[in-house]
C-alpha cells in the first residue's frame, strides 16, 4: 500500500487527478470506479479542468459508480445519479452509454445487484476505483460489520452515517434507510486503488487503516490486503499515523 501525505486538500485532489489522468492516457477504454460524498470534489473538479484545459478524453472510459441510496429516483437533487451528473459527468465528454450507477429504484433490488456485478465483469473489471472513507471506517456503504468478501447488495445504514449525511437533506429523517452498494469484495476485485482522505475527523479512520488490525469492524482496514491500493491523504488525515513521511510504503 502506497500512502501519500500531502499538505492540504487541494494538493491532495490535484494528486489523485494525476494518477487517474496517467491511466486515461495509458489505457483509454478503461474502466473507472467513481464515489460521491464530500472528499472527490476536488479532484472531479481537476478533471473537469484538464477535459477542458488539457483534453483529457473521457469518451471511451466506462464508469461503475460505488453506492446509491434506495428510493431516490435519478433525479432526486441528494441521488448519487444527481451527484455524478452534476459534479462531474455533464462537464466532460463520458459516454452516457458506457456510465453505470446503482438504481436506486430498482424493482427487484437482488436481480439488480447480480446484474451490476456482471456488467462489472463484462466490463472486463474495474482498472481503478476510487474510494472515500467514512469516519466509522466505511468504504462504499460497507458500515462497521460488512462481510469482507460482500458483492453488491442491499445495505441499511448505520445510525452513524445516517447522522453524518444528513448534512445533505433537509433533515436527518430524510436520509433514507437503504443503499444499493458494491460489496467488500466487489471493491478488492478492483485492479488498483486510490482512497482519499481529508481532514481532522478522518484522522482516526486513516490511522486504522493504514495500521490498525484487519477488522469487519473498520471494513476499510481490508485495503492493507490489496496488492495495489493507494492512499491520498492531506496532513490533517494523516495526523494520527505513527509513520507519517509521505509517499512511504507499507
Ligand atoms: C460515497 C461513498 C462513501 C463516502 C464516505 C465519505 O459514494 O461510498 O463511502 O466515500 O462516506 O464521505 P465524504 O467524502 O462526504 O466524507
Amino acid at each position: 500500500m502506497l500512502v501519500v501525505i500531502k499538505q492540504d486538500y487541494d494538493e491532495m485532489s490535484k494528486e489523485a487527478a494525476l494518477l487517474v489522468a496517467d491511466l486515461i492516457h495509458r489505457k483509454p477504454n478503461c474502466v473507472l470506479g467513481f464515489a460521491t460524498g464530500s472528499t472527490p470534489l476536488g479532484l472531479y473538479q481537476e478533471l473537469i479542468r484538464m477535459y477542458r484545459e488539457e483534453g483529457l478524453d473521457f469518451s471511451k472510459v466506462t464508469t461503475f459508480n460505488l453506492d446509491e441510496y434506495v428510493g431516490l429516483p435519478p433525479e432526486h437533487p441528494q441521488s448519487y445519479h444527481y451527484f455524478m451528473w452534476e459534479n462531474l459527468f455533464k462537464h466532460i465528454n463520458v459516454d452516457r452509454r458506457y456510465v453505470h450507477i446503482p438504481h436506486g429504484m430498482a424493482v427487484d433490488v437482488e436481480e439488480f445487484c447480480e446484474w451490476y456485478e456482471e456488467r462489472i465483469k463484462q466490463a472486463g473489471g474495474i482498472d481503478l476505483q476510487i474510494l472515500g472513507i467514512g469516519a466509522n471506517g466505511h468504504i462504499a456503504f460497507n458500515e462497521p460489520g460488512s462481510s469482507l468478501g460482500s458483492r453488491t447488495r442491499i445495505k441499511t445504514l448505520d445510525e452513524f452515517t445516517k447522522r453524518d449525511n444528513a448534512r445533505f437533506f433537509e433533515n436527518q429523517e430524510e436520509v433514507p434507510k437503504y443503499t444499493i452498494t458494491m460489496g467488500v469484495g466487489t471493491i478488492m476485485d478492483a485492479k488498483s486503488l486510490l482512497l482519499l482522505a481529508s481532514g481532522n475527523s478522518k484522522a482516526d479512520a486513516i490511522h486504522a487503516t493504514v495500521e490498525g488490525p484487519i477488522t469487519a469492524l473498520y471494513p476499510a482496514t481490508i485495503v492493507q490486503m490489496h496488492r495495489k491500493a493507494t492512499i491520498i491523504c492531506d496532513e490533517e488525515a494523516a495526523s494520527k499515523l505513527s509513520r507519517k513521511y509521505s509517499g512511504y510504503l507499507s
